[in-house]
């Protein structure tokens, strides 16, 4: 079973979808070099297997601002669980890399404390069904409570409003899910990646309208405690509209 740290006043965002592709890695190596550009030290914990995020910081050039590495994947011989995942005292901003198998107790323990969660979702047909039954897990399985406001979804790779993009939008308007970014399909993410950089950290001139995105996205992470203010003085979005309860069942049970 996956474990995560328990540590007061920890900003732990965690990225998920359990399939593959859709971009987990990509925004949790931008975001932390956003956050490394701002001048506090982010922490990332690697708990795929593929070590993709882990890779990337092996890359990174010493010259820039520095992010703390934690390799949840491998277990280590020389140190106790505890010790090997350990946070630096300092750390206000926690990343987590998700795996892309896992059972409904680590998706609890990974969502445990956690601030926000972001879903990655690629605008294909089969990408949508997935996110889609990774957000009925989130909310029926990991019990994410959505008056707390910390979900939200980021559309991926993005070339045109498809079909399946929009059953997707309205899935979510329906839960009051919020989409809060649109990432545009560039070489640029794919270039800073080879790199260890993120695309804030590349010449502006042309990945500006990437920038723009990903600081979107940082601006809704750190409305966080706001956020949560909202929530205890909001009930109206408690109940789950039964047009969005169905359409969660279907896609938690797999007929969707
Ligand atoms: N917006 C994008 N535009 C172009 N390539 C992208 C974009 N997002 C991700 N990629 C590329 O797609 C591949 C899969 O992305 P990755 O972040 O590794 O997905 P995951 O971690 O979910 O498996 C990588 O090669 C990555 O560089
Ligand atoms: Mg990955």
């Amino acid at each position: 079973m996956l474990i995560t740290p328990r540590q007061d006043k920890l900003n732990k965002i965690v990225i998920l979808n359990p399939k593959g592709g859709c971009g987990k890695s990509t925004l949790v190596t931008n975001l932390a070099a956003c956050y490394a550009k701002r001048g506090t030290v982010p922490a990332i914990m690697d708990y795929d297997p593929q070590g993709s995020t882990t890779a990337w910081l092996e890359r990174r050039p010493d010259h820039l601002p520095k992010i703390h590495g934690i390799v949840a994947y491998k277990k280590s011989m020389q140190a106790t669980r505890s010790w090997q995942l350990r946070v630096p005292g300092e750390t206000e901003t926690l990343l987590i890399d998700s795996p892309a198998s896992f059972d409904h107790d680590d998706l609890r323990e990974l969502t445990r404390d956690s601030t926000s969660i972001l879903v990655p979702v690629l605008p294909s047909l089969m990408d949508i069904h997935a996110a889609s039954r990774c957000i009925a897990d989130l909310l029926l399985v990991a019990k994410v409570d959505r008056r707390d406001r910390k979900l939200a979804v980021i559309a991926n790779r993005t070339r045109k409003n498809t079909k399946s993009l929009a059953k997707l939008m309205r899935f979510l308007d329906s839960l009051g899910i919020p989409i809060i970014a649109v990432l545009r399909d560039t070489q640029n993410f794919v270039r800073s990646a080879e790199q260890g950089i993120g695309v804030c950290e590349m010449p502006p001139s042309s990945v500006k309208p990437d920038v723009v995105q990903i600081e979107k996205i940082v601006s809704w992470l750190d409305a966080w405690p706001q956020r949560r203010r909202e929530s205890t003085t909001t009930t109206s979005i408690n109940k789950i509209p039964s047009a969005a309860s169905s359409l969660l069942r279907r896609a938690h049970f797999g007929s969707a």
